[in-house]
Order: structure tokens, then C-alpha cells, then sequence
């Protein structure tokens, strides 16, 4: 099957990466649902790419009946899941000894909970078809530690732990899972950073000549999500890591 007659789930898909890869795959022909909590801005991506077959649906990937929800609209509207994209995140950045209590757990919550919430609901679906696709984003500070963000690491690290847990209870199953680890990419992520001066900092950073080899575009990541979703039934890309060219970390 070619990703122009597959139905893709994109969880986060309201700004960044989630979003340049709803326009991408969507203008590529696949039928995407896009889901984030600011239906706002799913119906702009509607709105913005006439001729598409995209479906909007607000949720909130930490409660697991609004996850759910998505994927059965999916189904009632497209008739089935062919690929999964979890890709929900936030990034906020203290060192440990601040005890940003709140911080840690809406970390656990969206980039943890949110992607077992993803799975849980798409695998029965997934199972039955006999085939399925799941996608999770990590970072490169999934498989690296930097101070300040020792939290969010750890977060990045368990979706890889996850996903590889994934693939080996399902490969048998003809279910491929994929984790894709950006490094730095220019979104709206840096603004889930609370301290102001390390956003300030990042943000400034991006502006500078010269930035564009430290950061990537999302839409280029969006290129190594429609790869991976478009590659033959007996091929599964399990890990890919995407730097900008000039990233030392
Ligand atoms: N940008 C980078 O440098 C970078 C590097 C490595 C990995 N990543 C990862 O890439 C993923 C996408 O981030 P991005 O860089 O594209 O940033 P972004 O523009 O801030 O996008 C984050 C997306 O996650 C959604 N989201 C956050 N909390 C949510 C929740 N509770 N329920 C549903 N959706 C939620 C946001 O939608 P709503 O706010 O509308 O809900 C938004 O669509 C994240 O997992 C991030 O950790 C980013």
C-alpha cells in the first residue's frame, strides 16, 4: 500500500513537527486525522490545504478516553489505522535542585502517558487489520543528557524504552514501530520552556546568522516521517536520529 491510500493518526499535530507533517502527508494524498488540544489551530491546517482529506479532533493525549476518541473517529471515518504518529511533547527546562514538581509531571503525563495512551488505543485496531504503524518522537536528548534537562531526558529515554518494548511484543504481529529522535528543529517548543532565561537564550540563538545549521525546519523532519510511513510491508525503520548538520550534542 502507498502512502497516498494510508490513513495516518497524528497526535501533536496543532504547531511544529506534528503539523508540517499533517500538510505534507495530507498534500501527498494519505488521509490524515490531526489531533492537539487547540482545535483552532487543526482547523486552520484544514483550512489552509483545500483538496485534502484531513479529519481535525481536539484531544488531550494524557486522558486516554479523548486518545481513544481519535482513533474511533478515525476508524468511522476512514475505516481503518494504518500508521500512528506520536509525537505530543513539551519541553521544560530547570535543574533538578528547583524541584519543578509540576513541570515533572506534566512531562510524565504528555510525553510519557501520552504515548502509552496512543498505543494502548490504536494496537486493537492495529491488531485486527494485521497490520499497523506506530510512530513515537523521541530527541537526541533521548539517547544524550545536557544539564537542565535531566527530566525531559529521562522522558525521551522511556519512549525509546517503550517503543523498543513495542516492536518486540508485536514485530510477529506485522506491527512496526519507529522512533524518530530530532535534534534541535525550530517549533514552538521552546516556549513550554518556563525559564526565561534559557527560552530567551534558545530563542535568540535561532535568530543568529548562521542558525540554520544548527536547527532543522519541521517540515524536514516531516520528510523522515513520510520515509518511514512509506517503505514496503516487509521494511520497518525502528531508529532514526535527524541532526541539524551543525549539531554538536
Ligand atoms: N523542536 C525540537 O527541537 C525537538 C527536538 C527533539 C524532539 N522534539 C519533540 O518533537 C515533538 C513535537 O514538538 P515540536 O518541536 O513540534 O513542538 P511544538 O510546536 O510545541 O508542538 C508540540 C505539539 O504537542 C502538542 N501537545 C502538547 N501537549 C499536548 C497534550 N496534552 N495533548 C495533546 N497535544 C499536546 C501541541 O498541541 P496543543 O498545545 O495544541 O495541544 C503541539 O501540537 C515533541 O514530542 C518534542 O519533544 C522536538
Amino acid at each position: 500500500m502507498s502512502l497516498k491510500d494510508k490513513v495516518v493518526v497524528i497526535m501533536g499535530a496543532s504547531s511544529g513537527i506534528g503539523a508540517a507533517t499533517a500538510k505534507l502527508l495530507a498534500n501527498k494524498g494519505a488521509k490524515v486525522t490531526i489531533a492537539a488540544r487547540r482545535m483552532n489551530r487543526l482547523e486552520e491546517i484544514q483550512k489552509d490545504n483545500p483538496g485534502t482529506d484531513i479529519l481535525a479532533v481536539e484531544a488531550d493525549v494524557t486522558k486516554a478516553e479523548e486518545v481513544q476518541n481519535v482513533i474511533d473517529k478515525t476508524v468511522a471515518k476512514f475505516g481503518r489505522v494504518d500508521a500512528l504518529f506520536n509525537n505530543a511533547g513539551i519541553m521544560p527546562v530547570n535543574n533538578l535542585e528547583k524541584t519543578a514538581r509540576d513541570e515533572w509531571q506534566n512531562m510524565l503525563d504528555i510525553n510519557v502517558k501520552g504515548v502509552l495512551n496512543g498505543i494502548a488505543a490504536a494496537l486493537p485496531i492495529m491488531k485486527k487489520q494485521k497490520s499497523g504503524h506506530i510512530i513515537s518522537t523521541s530527541s537526541v536528548l533521548g539517547y544524550e543528557v545536557l544539564p537542565g534537562y535531566a527530566a525531559y531526558s529521562g522522558t525521551k529515554y522511556a519512549v525509546r524504552a517503550i517503543m523498543e518494548g513495542l516492536r518486540q511484543e508485536e514485530h510477529s504481529n506485522n506491527i512496526k514501530t519507529t522512533i524518530i529522535a530530532p535534534g534541535s528543529v525550530k517549533t514552538e517548543l521552546f516556549d513550554s520552556i518556563n525559564n526565561d532565561e534559557v527560552r530567551n537564550g534558545l530563542k535568540e540563538a535561532m535568530k543568529q546568522p548562521g542558525s540554520e545549521m544548527m536547527a532543522l525546519q519541521p517540515e524536514e523532519i516531516a520528510q523522515a516521517v513520510a520515509f518511514v510511513i512509506d517503505t514496503p510491508a516487509n521494511m520497518a525503520v525502528n531508529e532514526m536520529i535527524i541532526r541539524p548538520t551543525g549539531q554538536e550534542v
